[in-house]
C-alpha cells in the first residue's frame, strides 16, 4: 500500500520542524557552553553535547520527511534563534532559567506528545524520524531534572524552590500559549500517517503531564508546582 498524498499541512509542519530541531542543536550548544563556564558536572556537559548531535539528526530525518511529502523549499531559520539570550542576572540564573523552560518542561511534554504523533505515523519515513526522536526525548528529558538535581549540589540549593517557583508562572503561562489551542487545525487521518495530530490533543497531552510529571517531579525537588499552574491561564 502505498502512502497517503502529503497535504500541505503535512509539508509546513515538518519544514518547520527541520528548523525546529536545527534551532534545538544550536540552543543546546549555548547551553552546555554556559555548563562549561559554570564549572558543571562533566556527566552534565558530555550528555549534553549527546543531545546537540542527537538534534541535529532529528533535523535531518526531518528533512527526509518533508522531501519525501514532496517538499522542496529550504528550511526557516532565524539565526536570531539560534541561541540563548543574557539578561542582567549571574549566569546561574540564566542557566536555571533555560533548564526548565527548555528540559524540564519541553522536553519532558515532548515524550508523550512525540509518542502521541508515532502512534498514528505510518508512512516509512515520518515513522523513522519519530521513532529516532522519541529514542532520544527519553534522555533530553532526564537530563532537564538531572540539571535541576545538580543545581541543589551547588551554593543556589537552599534558594531553589524559591527560585523555580518564581520562574515557574511565566514559563507555564508559555507553555499554555504554545500548547494550550482547543483547534483542529484541519488536521486529517491521512495527516496522522505522516506524524501529525490536531492541536487539541496537544492540549490534552499538556494536562496529563502536569499531573504525571511536573507536579511530582518539582515536588520530588521542594518545589510546589501547583499555584503557577493554576495561574496559567490570564484571567
Ligand atoms: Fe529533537
Ligand atoms: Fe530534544
Amino acid at each position: 500500500m502505498s502512502a497517503p498524498e502529503a497535504s500541505d499541512r503535512v509539508r509546513v509542519e515538518w519544514r518547520n520542524r527541520i528548523a525546529a530541531e536545527y534551532g534545538s542543536a544550536a540552543i543546546t550548544q549555548h547551553f552546555v557552553l554556559w555548563l562549561i563556564q559554570l564549572g558543571a558536572s562533566p556527566d552534565l556537559i558530555d550528555d549534553g553535547l549527546a543531545i546537540v548531535k542527537d538534534e541535529l539528526v532529528h533535523s535531518g530525518l526531518s528533512a527526509e520527511v518533508y522531501t519525501d511529502a514532496g517538499g522542496d523549499e529550504p528550511p526557516a531559520i532565524d539565526r536570531a534563534g539560534l541561541g540563548l539570550p543574557r539578561r542582567d542576572v549571574a549566569l546561574e540564573l540564566d542557566v536555571l532559567r533555560a533548564t526548565l523552560q527548555i528540559y524540564c518542561l519541553n522536553e519532558t511534554v515532548a515524550v508523550p506528545l512525540f509518542s502521541h504523533l508515532r502512534a498514528g505515523a505510518t508512512v516509512p519515513s515520518a515513522r523513522k524520524a519519530l521513532d529516532r526522536i522519541l529514542r532520544d526525548e527519553v534522555r533530553h528529558r532526564d537530563f532537564g531534572w538531572d540539571c535541576l538535581d545538580w543545581f541543589l549540589t551547588t551554593p543556589l540549593a537552599e534558594r531553589l524552590p524559591a527560585l523555580v517557583e518564581a520562574e515557574l508562572p511565566r514559563l507555564f503561562a508559555h507553555l499554555h500559549e504554545s500548547y494550550g489551542s482547543r483547534d483542529d487545525g484541519g488536521v486529517t487521518d491521512d495527516d496522522r500517517t505522516w506524524g501529525l495530530a490536531p492541536p487539541r490533543e496537544y492540549a490534552d497531552i499538556l494536562d496529563e503531564t502536569f499531573t504525571r510529571d511536573y507536579l511530582p517531579r518539582f515536588a520530588a525537588r521542594g518545589v510546589d508546582a501547583a499555584p503557577a499552574w493554576q495561574a496559567r491561564r490570564p484571567a
